[in-house]
This record gives C-alpha cells, sequence and structure tokens, in this order.
C-alpha cells in the first residue's frame, strides 16, 4: 500500500484529497495545524499529524513521526484579496512564508528519503492565477507563481533519481474555507478609489460562470501522481480548463 501524506487537509481541496486517496486504498496521512479539529475518523490507514508548514521543527516532527512516504502533496495556502497599496506587508510576508517558503521547506524536506529509494511524487497545489493574470490578486498570485517556477527548475536535477514534480492548478472554489481563513476585512484593503473598480469584481465572483470543486481538485491530483507520461501541469476545475483551452 503507497502512503501519501497531504498539507492543509483541516477543509477544502486537501480535506477532499485526503479522502479520495484513503477512498481508493492509499494509506493517507492528512496534516493541519490543529488536528484536535480534524474532520474525519482516523483509522490504520488515514492518520491525522500536526504540522505547520511554517515551522521547521513542526515539519521535522511531523516527517519523522509519518515514517516513509510515497507521495507528498503540498496543498497548504491562504489568500490575500485586495488592493497591494492597502495589504499589510506583514499579510504579504504570512502568505509567502506559507504558499512559497512552506513548500519549498517541505520539498527540502522530504527530498532525501525519495533520492535514497530512488523514488517519489511531489504535487504542488497552486492556483489558476498562475494560468491568467486575476486583479487584485498581485501577492497571491506572486506566492503561486514562484512555485510553478520552482517546481519545473527542480524537475530537471530530481528526474535522475526517480522523483517526479508536478503542479496542480485549481480554480476559484466557493465551497472551501479559503475565502474565510483570513482575518482581513475587504473594506481596509479596498478603500476608494479601489472600491469602485472592485465591486464589479466581487460581483462577478459572487455568481461565477464556472468554478472548482474540491473533487476536481482530489481528481487532478489522483491523476497527477498515477500520472506515467510526464505532463508536469494538472488544471482542475472547469474555470481552470477553460483558462488553459
Ligand atoms: N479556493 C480557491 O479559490 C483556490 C483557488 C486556487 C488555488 N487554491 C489553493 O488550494 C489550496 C487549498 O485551498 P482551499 O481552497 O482548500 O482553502 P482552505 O479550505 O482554506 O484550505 C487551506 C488549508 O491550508 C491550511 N493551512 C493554512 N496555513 C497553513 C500552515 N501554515 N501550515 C499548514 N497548513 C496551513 C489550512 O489549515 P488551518 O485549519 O490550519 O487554517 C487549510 O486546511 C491552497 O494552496 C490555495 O491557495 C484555492
Amino acid at each position: 500500500m503507497q502512503t501519501i501524506l497531504i498539507t492543509g487537509c483541516s477543509s477544502g481541496y486537501g480535506l477532499e484529497t485526503a479522502r479520495h486517496f484513503h477512498a481508493n486504498g492509499w494509506s493517507v496521512i492528512a496534516t493541519m495545524r490543529n488536528p484536535s479539529a480534524a474532520p474525519f475518523a482516523t483509522s490504520e490507514t488515514l492518520r491525522v499529524l500536526a504540522l505547520d508548514v511554517t515551522d521547521e521543527d513542526s515539519i521535522a516532527v511531523a516527517l519523522e513521526l509519518a515514517g516513509p512516504i510515497d507521495v507528498l502533496v503540498n496543498n497548504a495556502g491562504i489568500g490575500l484579496f485586495g488592493a497591494l497599496e492597502h495589504s499589510p506587508m506583514q499579510k504579504i510576508r504570512d502568505v509567502y512564508e506559507t504558499n512559497t517558503l512552506g513548500t519549498i521547506a517541505m520539498t527540502q524536506a522530504v527530498i532525501p528519503q525519495f533520492r535514497e529509494r530512488g523514488a517519489g511524487v511531489i504535487v504542488n497545489v497552486t492556483s489558476s492565477a498562475t494560468l491568467a493574470s486575476f486583479p487584485l490578486a498581485a501577492a497571491y498570485t506572486g506566492s503561486k507563481t514562484a512555485i510553478q517556477g520552482f517546481t519545473r527548475s527542480l524537475a530537471h536535477e530530481l528526474l535522475p533519481h526517480g522523483i517526479a514534480m508536478k503542479l496542480v492548478e485549481p480554480g476559484y472554489g466557493p465551497t472551501t474555507a479559503f475565502a474565510q481563513n483570513t482575518d482581513i476585512r475587504l473594506e481596509d484593503v479596498l478603500p476608494e478609489p479601489y472600491g469602485s473598480y472592485a465591486a464589479p469584481i466581487l460581483a462577478a465572483m459572487a455568481e461565477p460562470e464556472l468554478s472548482t470543486t474540491e473533487a476536481d481538485v482530489a481528481k487532478a491530483v489522483w491523476q497527477a501522481v498515477h500520472d506515467q507520461t510526464g505532463q508536469p501541469h494538472f488544471p482542475a476545475g472547469a474555470d481552470a480548463l477553460a483558462l488553459v483551452a
């Protein structure tokens, strides 16, 4: 039985990906910052471990407790929506600490065991914001676009060691906890003149023509992990697929 470790499994895309792999016969290590709030019952093949991707000690302890894994999914992430001019620099740093440096730190930490075994898959969950440019998301887009370049470059040096790097690019998922996982108030980051500019954008986001479900992302991660063709990108969700088309 193969083992997958997924970051950010308390809700949304990570939670559904954990459920999908578990339901399909994998041993799953579902990690989250607060395991006492785990939204599923644990079993021998579904373990929950504490992991904060911004904390090197937390990463080391979680990987020690996890034991050997075959696949790492870097899914943990936070958003930041608003005008850059009014986005607090500390919040921007938090976004890069989690989305960018957290992904890099997790990747660096699992490489030794994958290289020694000559096998492993690392899936980095970025965003459809890397496939097209969206307004009022500059800092967030930068944090995810950095991981696109990071992943593509790293793939070269890890391929000879049997390690595959994959990118899953989800579209807008209004049903996850993503929009709620912030203490930033929209009015604070969208004062005039940005407020008037943002109004039609927010209205369109409230009624998206196409969007992404948790199941779309779980299936894309599954495809990425099982891919034998060398395909590096896996857009997930109707809106992300439309951007690629
Ligand atoms: N929903 C969208 O519209 C959308 C679109 C494109 C890409 N994405 C990306 O998809 C991924 C999953 O997002 P989602 O929509 O499923 O949002 P979500 O429901 O908020 O899930 C994000 C997860 O990341 C975890 N997390 C945040 N900071 C963390 C940290 N420092 N260490 C470990 N875990 C941390 C959260 O856990 P806690 O319980 O600890 O907060 C949560 O489990 C993210 O990388 C996001 O950028 C989302």
